[in-house]
């Protein structure tokens, strides 16, 4: 794909080759990241950080990794302070703020509504999130975090086992992750959910098309008996008509290291796209878990800014530029060791 100008909306716009170069792009921002660097490649450039649905992670994520980059970050939050509360259409929103920003992020409960927004922009758009439908900065981040962990292991992509565990019904991050997955080979998915949240038909459809094994099963502990990856996810209650119906399904496929130890193999890897449900009667990955190195989740959100400053600089077609622009930090940085440290 040409990434020049491009909007992410979709992992359907990609092809395999594109995953390589948003990969191999991010692994060029790890000393940025680090802060053993800093580029100004982006001076001037101006993000429009549009979140209209809650979120920590990827508004902030997506800011910084522009913002290490070199460039500023305009931020708009919630509905209720902007015109389409008004009765303002997405599209007329998209011809304003388009006007006021070299790329816009933005993030929205309607399914496709990132698209009509699109639609009418005169610069790039990213998706960070349309309803339970697609989450490709998610999965791209996922992916990624998935080929690091298993790297060392001699084990790639290709031949994956991963269970999914959760809200596969409304899990807009797990929807992303299976049309990424259908661009690899020999993958074993377990659907592991309440009949009522399974993975959508089309979605299913999707992976028996690519010639993967799926097994949908309401049983967690046999599920994530032979897996390299262990992907759970929040139920996402803010989906339902009536929220009270979440709490028939929160707590139903609780991890912690005591049912990790009695039932995975040694190394499995647990990822979360976060925010984890820690309220007792959720607690979907126990805290007792955060001593384990397998617990993936901290480095998946570190990687999530390799990933997004990647999708940046490839969108606004600076890959080249990045070192050109480059410059020590001034600063101590406690991050770095000792002797890389200025
Ligand atoms: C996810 C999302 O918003 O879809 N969070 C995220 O972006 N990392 C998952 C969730 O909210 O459960």
């Amino acid at each position: 794909m040409d990434f020049s100008g491009a909007h992410i909306l979709s992992i359907e716009q990609f092809q395999r080759d594109d995953i390589e170069r948003v990969f191999g792009t991010a692994d060029r921002m790890e000393p940025y990241a680090q802060r053993a660097k800093i580029t100004r490649v982006l001076e001037g450039a101006i993000l429009g950080n549009m979140f209209f649905e809650a979120s920590t992670r990827t508004r902030i994520s997506f800011g910084s990794a522009f913002n290490l980059l070199g460039g500023e970050v305009r931020e708009s939050v919630g509905m209720d302070s902007l015109s389409l509360v008004k009765g303002e259409s997405l599209q007329d929103t998209a011809r304003v703020l388009s006007g006021f920003s070299d790329v816009i992020c933005m993030r929205h409960p309607q399914a496709g509504s990132v698209a009509e927004f699109a639609s009418a922009s005169r610069v790039p758009v990213m998706n960070g999130g349309d309803g339970s439908n697609e989450h490709p900065s998610q999965a791209l981040l996922d992916l990624y975090t998935i080929k690091k962990e298993l790297q060392g292991r001699g084990r790639g992509i290709d031949g994956l086992r991963i269970a999914m565990v959760g809200d596969l019904k409304y899990g807009r991050t797990v929807h992303s992750l299976c049309k990424l997955l259908c661009l690899f080979r020999d993958i074993q998915v377990t659907l592991v959910s309440p009949p009522e949240l399974a993975m959508p038909e089309d979605l299913l459809a999707l992976l028996d098309q690519a010639g993967h094994r799926t097994v949908a099963t309401e049983q967690l502990e046999p599920s994530i008996a032979h897996v390299d990856i262990v992907y759970s996810t929040r139920i996402q209650e803010e989906r339902f008509q009536d929220r009270s119906q979440a709490d028939l399904y929160r707590g139903r496929f609780r991890l912690n290291q005591e049912i990790y130890t009695r039932h995975c193999e040694p190394n499995t890897v647990i990822m979360h796209p976060l925010p984890r449900d820690s309220r007792a009667e959720a607690n979907e990955l126990d805290a007792d878990l955060d001593k384990n190195p397998n617990l993936a989740i901290f480095r998946q959100t570190d990687n999530g800014l390799l990933i997004r400053m990647a999708l940046f600089a490839l969108v606004l077609d600076v890959v080249h530029l990045v070192d050109k622009y480059a410059r020590d930090i001034r600063w101590h940085n406690p991050r770095l060791p000792r002797d890389q440290a200025t």
